[in-house]
């Protein structure tokens, strides 16, 4: 059995389902994710987030199928449970998070009408928008301003044909991170 950086490295290099509703590869949207939380200083925790957080589209079998079900597949939570074995919360509770910070952040009706008509559509099959005392309870996580941030990154880590990193560049992180 493959060790689970050596996994993660398989896994980026060979899948190439494209990321829902765009025209870029789940790999390539994880690794611009990373990216843009290194432009913005965040912690190495928060890159590594950044970096896995839709890795249960990788444990999924076909994510879009499960779309075109209108199935949610609970991404967020296969990822996490996935990977909670290897990686310390700081680093999971993100990505465990990152669907619930988008329901939060929904609540501002520009950010609602910013989204995507994929991210419009998953919103609903996600649950829709939290209430009051959804957001209330949300706030209460530890991590969820690092939640928030991730999802402001995923939304941006959508281009096509930029220069990106391989996900060779993040072995050394992934290793440090590993506990
Ligand atoms: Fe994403």
């Amino acid at each position: 059995m493959l060790n689970i950086v050596e996994e993660i490295i398989f896994n980026f290099s060979n899948n190439k389902s494209l990321y829902i509703g765009e025209e870029l590869t789940m790999s390539e949207h994880m690794i611009q994710t990373a990216m843009l939380a290194e432009k913005n200083r965040c912690t190495n925790d928060l890159i590594c987030s950044s970096l896995l957080h839709d890795y249960g589209h990788f444990v999924l079998e076909d994510p879009n199928q499960l779309m075109s079900n209108h199935i949610d597949g609970n991404h967020e939570t296969i990822g996490a449970n996935y990977l909670k074995e290897y990686f310390s919360n700081k680093i999971i509770e993100p990505i465990l998070l990152h669907v619930d910070a988008k329901k939060y952040l929904a609540r501002n009706k520009k950010y609602f009408d910013d989204l995507s008509e994929a991210s419009k559509n998953s919103l609903k099959l996600q649950g829709g928008i939290m209430s009051d005392n959804e957001a209330k309870q949300f706030e209460k996580n530890k991590n969820y301003k690092n939640a928030i941030k991730l999802r402001r990154f995923d939304e941006s880590a959508k281009k096509q044909n930029i220069k990106i990193k391989d996900i060779k560049d993040y072995k050394e992180l992934l290793i440090s991170k590993i506990i």
